[in-house]
Protein backbone atom coordinates (compact mmCIF):
# COMPACT_ATOMS: atom_id res chain seq x y z
CA UNK A 1 0.00 0.00 0.00
CA UNK A 2 1.25 3.31 -1.23
CA UNK A 3 1.90 5.63 1.87
CA UNK A 4 1.62 9.60 1.12
CA UNK A 5 4.86 11.19 2.07
CA UNK A 6 5.68 14.15 4.70
CA UNK A 7 5.85 16.95 1.88
CA UNK A 8 3.99 19.86 2.65
CA UNK A 9 0.84 20.63 0.91
CA UNK A 10 1.23 22.44 -2.76
CA UNK A 11 -1.20 24.18 -5.05
CA UNK A 12 -0.59 23.67 -8.71
CA UNK A 13 -2.68 27.02 -9.29
CA UNK A 14 -0.08 28.85 -7.69
CA UNK A 15 2.61 26.73 -8.36
CA UNK A 16 5.10 29.16 -9.49
CA UNK A 17 8.48 27.84 -10.70
CA UNK A 18 11.79 29.18 -11.21
CA UNK A 19 12.74 30.14 -14.56
CA UNK A 20 14.54 30.23 -16.78
CA UNK A 21 12.31 26.56 -18.10
CA UNK A 22 13.42 24.83 -21.49
CA UNK A 23 10.18 23.33 -22.77
CA UNK A 24 11.66 20.69 -25.67
CA UNK A 25 8.40 20.08 -27.95
CA UNK A 26 6.88 22.91 -26.78
CA UNK A 27 5.04 23.31 -30.03
CA UNK A 28 3.30 20.30 -29.44
CA UNK A 29 -0.04 19.76 -28.14
CA UNK A 30 0.20 18.82 -24.29
CA UNK A 31 3.93 20.85 -24.55
CA UNK A 32 2.32 24.38 -26.23
CA UNK A 33 -0.47 24.25 -23.10
CA UNK A 34 2.32 23.81 -21.12
CA UNK A 35 4.22 26.71 -22.09
CA UNK A 36 1.57 28.73 -22.25
CA UNK A 37 0.40 28.19 -18.09
CA UNK A 38 3.94 29.13 -17.76
CA UNK A 39 4.03 32.37 -19.60
CA UNK A 40 0.80 33.27 -17.88
CA UNK A 41 2.89 32.60 -14.36
CA UNK A 42 5.31 35.25 -15.73
CA UNK A 43 7.57 32.17 -15.96
CA UNK A 44 10.53 32.88 -18.39
CA UNK A 45 10.23 30.12 -21.05
CA UNK A 46 11.63 28.79 -23.88
CA UNK A 47 10.64 26.38 -26.47
CA UNK A 48 13.10 23.85 -28.45
CA UNK A 49 11.43 22.15 -31.17
CA UNK A 50 12.21 20.53 -34.78
CA UNK A 51 8.22 21.04 -36.20
CA UNK A 52 8.25 17.48 -37.28
CA UNK A 53 4.31 17.28 -35.73
CA UNK A 54 4.64 20.81 -33.53
CA UNK A 55 3.23 24.18 -34.42
CA UNK A 56 5.27 27.23 -34.89
CA UNK A 57 1.89 29.15 -34.29
CA UNK A 58 1.61 27.59 -31.07
CA UNK A 59 4.18 29.36 -29.27
CA UNK A 60 4.80 33.14 -28.83
CA UNK A 61 7.90 32.86 -26.51
CA UNK A 62 11.54 32.67 -27.96
CA UNK A 63 11.80 29.87 -29.88
CA UNK A 64 14.88 27.40 -30.90
CA UNK A 65 14.27 25.02 -33.46
CA UNK A 66 16.41 22.04 -33.32
CA UNK A 67 17.15 18.52 -33.99
CA UNK A 68 17.26 16.38 -30.51
CA UNK A 69 19.84 14.04 -33.18
CA UNK A 70 22.06 16.90 -33.38
CA UNK A 71 24.23 17.03 -29.74
CA UNK A 72 25.93 20.09 -30.10
CA UNK A 73 22.97 22.30 -31.48
CA UNK A 74 21.54 20.96 -28.25
CA UNK A 75 24.52 22.19 -25.96
CA UNK A 76 24.21 25.45 -27.67
CA UNK A 77 20.77 26.31 -26.84
CA UNK A 78 21.31 25.44 -23.04
CA UNK A 79 24.68 27.77 -23.43
CA UNK A 80 22.30 30.70 -24.96
CA UNK A 81 19.55 30.29 -22.32
CA UNK A 82 21.15 28.77 -19.00
CA UNK A 83 17.67 27.36 -18.28
CA UNK A 84 17.22 25.78 -14.67
CA UNK A 85 15.28 22.89 -15.33
CA UNK A 86 13.65 21.11 -18.70
CA UNK A 87 10.41 19.96 -19.49
CA UNK A 88 10.74 17.11 -22.40
CA UNK A 89 7.58 16.64 -24.54
CA UNK A 90 9.25 15.78 -27.30
CA UNK A 91 8.33 12.20 -28.69
CA UNK A 92 6.81 10.03 -30.97
CA UNK A 93 3.46 8.97 -29.98
CA UNK A 94 1.48 6.33 -32.21
CA UNK A 95 1.44 3.04 -30.70
CA UNK A 96 0.34 1.58 -33.99
CA UNK A 97 3.14 2.91 -35.74
CA UNK A 98 5.65 2.07 -33.39
CA UNK A 99 4.65 -1.78 -34.24
CA UNK A 100 5.56 -1.49 -37.50
CA UNK A 101 8.31 0.79 -37.48
CA UNK A 102 10.00 0.47 -34.05
CA UNK A 103 13.41 1.72 -35.20
CA UNK A 104 11.52 5.27 -35.48
CA UNK A 105 10.78 5.27 -31.85
CA UNK A 106 13.81 3.48 -30.23
CA UNK A 107 15.95 6.40 -32.39
CA UNK A 108 13.12 9.72 -31.74
CA UNK A 109 12.63 8.55 -27.92
CA UNK A 110 15.23 6.73 -26.54
CA UNK A 111 18.09 7.67 -28.23
CA UNK A 112 16.91 11.57 -28.19
CA UNK A 113 16.31 11.37 -24.70
CA UNK A 114 19.84 10.26 -23.89
CA UNK A 115 21.44 13.32 -26.54
CA UNK A 116 19.19 15.38 -24.02
CA UNK A 117 20.15 14.11 -20.57
CA UNK A 118 23.82 14.03 -21.31
CA UNK A 119 23.81 17.91 -22.64
CA UNK A 120 21.50 18.12 -19.40
CA UNK A 121 24.62 17.36 -17.34
CA UNK A 122 26.74 18.72 -18.85
CA UNK A 123 25.28 21.80 -18.67
CA UNK A 124 24.60 20.96 -15.14
CA UNK A 125 20.70 20.89 -15.40
CA UNK A 126 19.35 18.73 -12.56
CA UNK A 127 16.05 19.54 -12.98
CA UNK A 128 13.41 17.13 -15.67
CA UNK A 129 9.98 17.04 -15.99
CA UNK A 130 9.23 13.96 -18.30
CA UNK A 131 6.16 12.96 -20.14
CA UNK A 132 5.51 9.31 -19.77
CA UNK A 133 2.41 7.21 -20.40
CA UNK A 134 -0.36 4.64 -18.80
CA UNK A 135 0.90 2.51 -22.34
CA UNK A 136 3.88 1.47 -19.85
CA UNK A 137 1.97 -0.29 -17.81
CA UNK A 138 0.59 -2.26 -20.61
CA UNK A 139 -2.88 -5.02 -20.16
CA UNK A 140 -4.16 -4.31 -16.85
CA UNK A 141 -4.41 -7.41 -14.54
CA UNK A 142 -6.20 -4.70 -12.02
CA UNK A 143 -8.18 -1.59 -12.42
CA UNK A 144 -8.04 0.82 -11.60
CA UNK A 145 -4.58 1.26 -12.89
CA UNK A 146 -2.69 2.50 -10.23
CA UNK A 147 1.04 3.15 -9.76
CA UNK A 148 1.79 -0.22 -8.14
CA UNK A 149 1.01 -2.08 -11.59
CA UNK A 150 3.66 -4.01 -13.14
CA UNK A 151 4.54 -2.28 -16.10
CA UNK A 152 4.80 -4.71 -18.91
CA UNK A 153 4.26 -2.59 -21.99
CA UNK A 154 2.78 -4.38 -25.12
CA UNK A 155 4.06 -1.44 -27.73
CA UNK A 156 7.32 -0.84 -28.93
CA UNK A 157 5.88 2.31 -28.05
CA UNK A 158 5.08 2.01 -24.02
CA UNK A 159 8.66 0.20 -24.58
CA UNK A 160 10.47 3.30 -25.03
CA UNK A 161 8.48 5.25 -22.78
CA UNK A 162 9.44 2.77 -19.78
CA UNK A 163 13.03 2.96 -20.92
CA UNK A 164 13.03 6.35 -21.03
CA UNK A 165 12.02 6.07 -17.05
CA UNK A 166 14.53 3.69 -16.48
CA UNK A 167 17.08 5.92 -17.85
CA UNK A 168 16.30 8.97 -15.69
CA UNK A 169 16.04 6.50 -12.86
CA UNK A 170 19.67 5.49 -13.27
CA UNK A 171 20.65 8.62 -14.08
CA UNK A 172 19.08 10.08 -10.77
CA UNK A 173 21.31 7.19 -8.91
CA UNK A 174 23.97 8.08 -10.84
CA UNK A 175 24.11 11.75 -11.36
CA UNK A 176 21.96 13.77 -9.14
CA UNK A 177 19.21 14.01 -11.96
CA UNK A 178 16.16 15.13 -9.90
CA UNK A 179 12.94 13.97 -12.52
CA UNK A 180 9.12 13.69 -12.72
CA UNK A 181 7.73 11.33 -14.72
CA UNK A 182 4.32 11.72 -15.39
CA UNK A 183 2.15 8.93 -16.64
CA UNK A 184 -0.33 10.67 -18.87
CA UNK A 185 -3.80 8.69 -19.59
CA UNK A 186 -5.72 10.09 -22.89
CA UNK A 187 -5.00 13.95 -23.31
CA UNK A 188 -8.03 15.80 -24.48
CA UNK A 189 -9.63 18.62 -24.91
CA UNK A 190 -7.94 22.31 -25.60
CA UNK A 191 -7.48 25.43 -24.36
CA UNK A 192 -10.57 27.25 -23.06
CA UNK A 193 -9.77 30.78 -25.38
CA UNK A 194 -9.39 28.86 -28.07
CA UNK A 195 -6.67 29.58 -29.48
CA UNK A 196 -4.34 26.26 -28.78
CA UNK A 197 -5.65 22.48 -29.33
CA UNK A 198 -5.22 18.94 -30.70
CA UNK A 199 -3.41 19.23 -34.57
CA UNK A 200 -1.94 15.92 -35.59
CA UNK A 201 -1.24 15.17 -39.11
CA UNK A 202 -2.55 12.40 -39.70
CA UNK A 203 -5.22 12.32 -36.91
CA UNK A 204 -5.72 9.40 -35.11
CA UNK A 205 -6.70 10.35 -31.74
CA UNK A 206 -10.81 9.69 -31.48
CA UNK A 207 -12.17 13.01 -29.73
CA UNK A 208 -10.61 15.38 -32.94
CA UNK A 209 -11.81 13.00 -35.53
CA UNK A 210 -15.39 12.96 -33.94
CA UNK A 211 -15.55 16.45 -34.60
CA UNK A 212 -13.91 16.31 -37.83
CA UNK A 213 -17.09 14.27 -38.91
CA UNK A 214 -19.49 16.73 -37.23
CA UNK A 215 -17.36 19.15 -39.49
CA UNK A 216 -18.19 17.63 -42.63
CA UNK A 217 -14.87 16.90 -42.87
CA UNK A 218 -15.14 13.02 -42.42
CA UNK A 219 -18.39 11.12 -43.86
CA UNK A 220 -18.47 9.14 -40.18
CA UNK A 221 -15.96 7.47 -37.27
CA UNK A 222 -14.77 4.01 -37.30
CA UNK A 223 -15.38 2.75 -33.83
CA UNK A 224 -12.50 0.09 -33.65
CA UNK A 225 -14.69 -2.90 -32.04
CA UNK A 226 -18.25 -3.01 -30.37
CA UNK A 227 -17.35 -6.24 -28.92
CA UNK A 228 -15.76 -5.96 -25.56
CA UNK A 229 -16.54 -7.02 -22.56
CA UNK A 230 -17.58 -3.31 -21.64
CA UNK A 231 -21.13 -2.23 -20.71
CA UNK A 232 -21.52 -0.80 -24.19
CA UNK A 233 -19.29 -3.21 -26.21
CA UNK A 234 -16.86 -0.18 -26.72
CA UNK A 235 -13.82 0.80 -25.18
CA UNK A 236 -13.34 3.22 -21.80
CA UNK A 237 -10.56 5.55 -21.85
CA UNK A 238 -9.68 8.11 -18.76
CA UNK A 239 -9.70 11.55 -20.97
CA UNK A 240 -7.67 13.88 -19.09
CA UNK A 241 -8.06 17.61 -20.12
CA UNK A 242 -4.82 19.08 -21.74
CA UNK A 243 -5.56 21.99 -19.35
CA UNK A 244 -5.50 19.71 -16.59
CA UNK A 245 -2.11 18.35 -17.69
CA UNK A 246 -0.21 21.38 -18.35
CA UNK A 247 -1.33 22.63 -14.46
CA UNK A 248 0.35 19.24 -13.22
CA UNK A 249 3.80 20.11 -14.95
CA UNK A 250 4.38 23.19 -13.06
CA UNK A 251 3.08 21.66 -9.55
CA UNK A 252 5.89 19.37 -10.38
CA UNK A 253 8.66 21.51 -11.40
CA UNK A 254 8.49 23.37 -8.24
CA UNK A 255 8.95 19.94 -6.21
CA UNK A 256 12.07 19.16 -8.26
CA UNK A 257 13.26 22.87 -7.67
CA UNK A 258 12.23 21.93 -3.80
CA UNK A 259 14.79 19.24 -4.12
CA UNK A 260 11.45 16.50 -3.71
CA UNK A 261 12.36 13.54 -6.32
CA UNK A 262 12.05 11.47 -7.81
CA UNK A 263 8.45 11.96 -8.84
CA UNK A 264 6.42 9.17 -11.10
CA UNK A 265 2.62 9.39 -11.20
CA UNK A 266 -0.42 9.14 -13.00
CA UNK A 267 -2.22 11.87 -14.48
CA UNK A 268 -5.66 10.77 -14.58
CA UNK A 269 -9.26 11.47 -14.16
CA UNK A 270 -10.43 8.17 -12.41
CA UNK A 271 -13.11 8.09 -14.78
CA UNK A 272 -13.69 6.11 -17.71
CA UNK A 273 -15.95 6.83 -21.23
CA UNK A 274 -16.63 4.36 -23.87
CA UNK A 275 -15.65 5.38 -27.37
CA UNK A 276 -20.16 5.28 -27.87
CA UNK A 277 -20.28 7.84 -24.77
CA UNK A 278 -17.50 9.71 -26.07
CA UNK A 279 -19.71 10.09 -29.33
CA UNK A 280 -22.96 10.63 -28.03
CA UNK A 281 -21.23 13.61 -26.17
CA UNK A 282 -20.38 15.02 -29.38
CA UNK A 283 -23.38 14.59 -30.87
CA UNK A 284 -24.76 16.75 -28.20
CA UNK A 285 -21.97 19.26 -27.87
CA UNK A 286 -22.13 19.70 -32.11
CA UNK A 287 -25.74 19.27 -32.96
CA UNK A 288 -24.45 16.52 -35.41
CA UNK A 289 -25.44 13.00 -36.24
CA UNK A 290 -22.09 11.70 -36.71
CA UNK A 291 -22.95 8.68 -38.08
CA UNK A 292 -20.73 5.59 -37.06
CA UNK A 293 -19.43 2.23 -38.58
CA UNK A 294 -18.75 -0.52 -37.01
CA UNK A 295 -14.92 -1.94 -37.81
CA UNK A 296 -12.52 -4.50 -36.39
CA UNK A 297 -10.71 -4.39 -33.00
CA UNK A 298 -7.47 -2.06 -33.33
CA UNK A 299 -4.78 -4.43 -32.55
CA UNK A 300 -3.16 -3.41 -29.15
CA UNK A 301 -6.41 -1.72 -27.64
CA UNK A 302 -7.32 -2.85 -23.84
CA UNK A 303 -10.70 -3.20 -22.92
CA UNK A 304 -10.54 -0.74 -20.33
CA UNK A 305 -7.71 1.91 -18.86
CA UNK A 306 -8.56 3.98 -16.09
CA UNK A 307 -6.33 5.99 -13.51
CA UNK A 308 -6.59 4.99 -9.78
CA UNK A 309 -5.58 6.61 -6.93
CA UNK A 310 -4.02 9.63 -5.54
CA UNK A 311 -0.24 9.84 -6.02
CA UNK A 312 -0.18 12.85 -8.28
CA UNK A 313 -2.40 14.26 -5.14
CA UNK A 314 -0.37 13.24 -2.55
CA UNK A 315 2.84 14.45 -4.11
CA UNK A 316 1.71 17.39 -6.68
CA UNK A 317 -1.34 18.74 -4.98
CA UNK A 318 -2.87 18.06 -8.23
CA UNK A 319 -6.52 16.87 -8.99
CA UNK A 320 -7.96 17.37 -12.38
CA UNK A 321 -10.60 20.34 -12.74
CA UNK A 322 -12.24 19.53 -15.65
CA UNK A 323 -12.85 16.44 -15.51
CA UNK A 324 -16.46 16.03 -17.17
CA UNK A 325 -15.95 14.56 -21.03
CA UNK A 326 -18.74 17.08 -22.29
CA UNK A 327 -16.53 20.15 -20.70
CA UNK A 328 -13.55 18.52 -22.92
CA UNK A 329 -15.70 17.57 -26.12
CA UNK A 330 -16.76 21.38 -25.74
CA UNK A 331 -13.20 22.91 -25.35
CA UNK A 332 -11.75 20.78 -28.49
CA UNK A 333 -14.52 21.52 -30.67
CA UNK A 334 -14.32 25.59 -29.65
CA UNK A 335 -10.51 25.27 -31.01
CA UNK A 336 -11.58 22.96 -34.26
CA UNK A 337 -14.45 24.89 -35.21
CA UNK A 338 -11.88 27.76 -34.54
CA UNK A 339 -9.02 25.88 -36.80
CA UNK A 340 -10.93 24.21 -39.34
CA UNK A 341 -7.84 23.40 -40.91
CA UNK A 342 -5.69 22.98 -37.94
CA UNK A 343 -3.40 25.77 -36.74
CA UNK A 344 -2.14 26.94 -40.94
CA UNK A 345 -5.37 28.15 -41.45
N1 LIG B 1 -10.97 4.80 -31.58
C1 LIG B 1 -12.00 4.46 -32.44
N2 LIG B 1 -12.03 5.03 -33.67
C2 LIG B 1 -11.07 5.91 -34.09
C3 LIG B 1 -10.02 6.26 -33.21
C4 LIG B 1 -10.01 5.67 -31.95
O1 LIG B 1 -12.87 3.66 -32.12
O2 LIG B 1 -11.13 6.37 -35.25
C5 LIG B 1 -10.96 4.21 -30.25
C6 LIG B 1 -9.71 3.42 -29.95
O3 LIG B 1 -9.86 2.10 -30.40
C7 LIG B 1 -9.61 3.56 -28.43
C8 LIG B 1 -10.22 4.92 -28.14
O4 LIG B 1 -10.97 5.26 -29.29
O5 LIG B 1 -10.39 2.59 -27.83
C9 LIG B 1 -9.18 6.00 -27.92
O6 LIG B 1 -8.26 5.95 -28.98
P1 LIG B 1 -7.17 7.07 -29.24
O7 LIG B 1 -6.46 6.68 -30.51
O8 LIG B 1 -7.81 8.41 -29.17
O9 LIG B 1 -6.21 6.97 -28.00
P2 LIG B 1 -5.39 5.71 -27.46
O10 LIG B 1 -6.16 5.24 -26.26
O11 LIG B 1 -5.09 4.71 -28.47
O12 LIG B 1 -4.00 6.38 -27.17
C10 LIG B 1 -3.72 7.05 -26.01
C11 LIG B 1 -2.58 8.04 -26.22
C12 LIG B 1 -1.31 7.28 -26.49
C13 LIG B 1 -1.09 6.29 -25.38
C14 LIG B 1 -2.25 5.35 -25.28
C15 LIG B 1 -2.07 4.35 -24.17
O13 LIG B 1 -2.87 8.89 -27.30
O14 LIG B 1 -0.23 8.20 -26.55
O15 LIG B 1 -3.42 6.11 -25.01
O16 LIG B 1 -2.89 3.27 -24.39
F1 LIG B 1 0.00 5.56 -25.59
Amino acid sequence: MHTPPAWPPIDPDRANPAGPVLVVGGAGYIGSHTVRLLEQRKVPVVVLDNLSTGHREAVRVPFEHCELSDRAAIAKVLAKHQPCAVVHFAAKCYVGESVTDPAKYYRENVIHTFHLLEEMRAAGIQDLVFSSSCATYGEPTKLPLTEEHTQLPISPYGKTKLHMEHMLADYARAYGLRFAALRYFNAAGASQAGDLGEDHDPETHLIPLVLQVALGQRKEIAIFGDDYPTPDGTCIRDYVHVEDLARAHLAALVRLQEGRAPILCNLGTGTGFSVKQVIQTARKVTGHPIPVRIEPRRPGDPPELYSGGTLAYDLLGWKPRRAGIEEIVRDAWNFLSKHREGYAH
